[in-house]
């Protein structure tokens, strides 16, 4: 969810005032895309690399995480299944008891399924899986070499049991991946929009699908 803070600057105000817009675009985007039958979105919210903003910035975040987290039940008649990905050990404990409500009040939910990251990032998850596998080994839970393969490595990951990504949308004029679900974007396609998150609408999603349709997508045949 890119370009909250160009946004905010474009308006001489400070940076979480383009978080504050941002987190009302993404609850926008979330309610569409559920109406319009996506079956799973996941959204950037915090990366590992996030904590290295100004505390004031990284403050303002942990409030609208709160918020949200907090209004998340509003959500519950929207029949949205709300999962975490990430690293949540680095969060206050009161943000982790929420995300854990939040989880455990939507977790039979059969709408759209949202992941949100927060401390998340590609690499990050893909060593968390390394060690976690890891451990199943030691514990003789894996016994040979063989039962390693890219189905069961992608059950080690926070998205365990989802699907691979079809479709990345980076907004905000950025050509780049930023550490994000790299894993499960190998076959992704990727729609680039030159629009700041706070502006992003229920008709560039609409732009983004479109684009997403016209693709040829070979999985590496031909
Ligand atoms: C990146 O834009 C955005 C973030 C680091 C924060 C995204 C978080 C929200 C939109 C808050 C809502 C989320 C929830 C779950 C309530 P940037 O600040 O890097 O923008 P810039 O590149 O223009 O500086």
């Amino acid at each position: 969810m890119d370009g909250n803070g160009r946004w905010a600057k474009l308006r001489g105000l400070p940076r979480s005032a383009g978080h504050k817009i941002g987190a009302k675009t993404f609850q926008k985007i979330t309610r569409y895309c559920n109406q319009v039958g996506i079956k799973y979105l996941t959204v950037y919210a915090f990366s590992t690399e996030n904590w290295a903003r100004p505390k004031e910035e990284v403050d303002a975040l942990m409030s609208l995480f709160r918020e949200y987290l907090k209004d998340a039940h509003n959500f519950a008649d929207e029949n949205v299944k709300v999962q975490f990905i990430g690293d949540r050990s680095a969060f206050d404990d009161d943000i982790i008891s929420l995300m854990e409500e939040c989880e455990k009040e939507s977790a039979d939910f059969t709408g759209l399924h949202l992941n949100i990251a927060l401390n998340y990032g590609g690499r990050d998850e893909i060593i968390h899986a390394a060690k976690t596998l890891y451990d199943d080994i030691a514990s003789g839970k894996i016994k040979d070499k063989s039962e390693i393969n890219k189905k069961l490595f992608s059950s080690y990951l926070y998205t365990s049991g989802q699907p691979d990504v079809d479709l990345i949308i980076r907004p905000s004029g950025e050509y780049r991946l930023s550490n994000f679900m790299i894993w499960q974007s190998a076959y992704a396609e990727y729609v680039f929009m030159d629009i700041l998150w706070p502006d992003f609408t229920e008709k560039a999603l609409d732009k983004a699908l479109d684009e997403f349709a016209k693709r040829n997508r070979r999985f590496g045949g031909v």
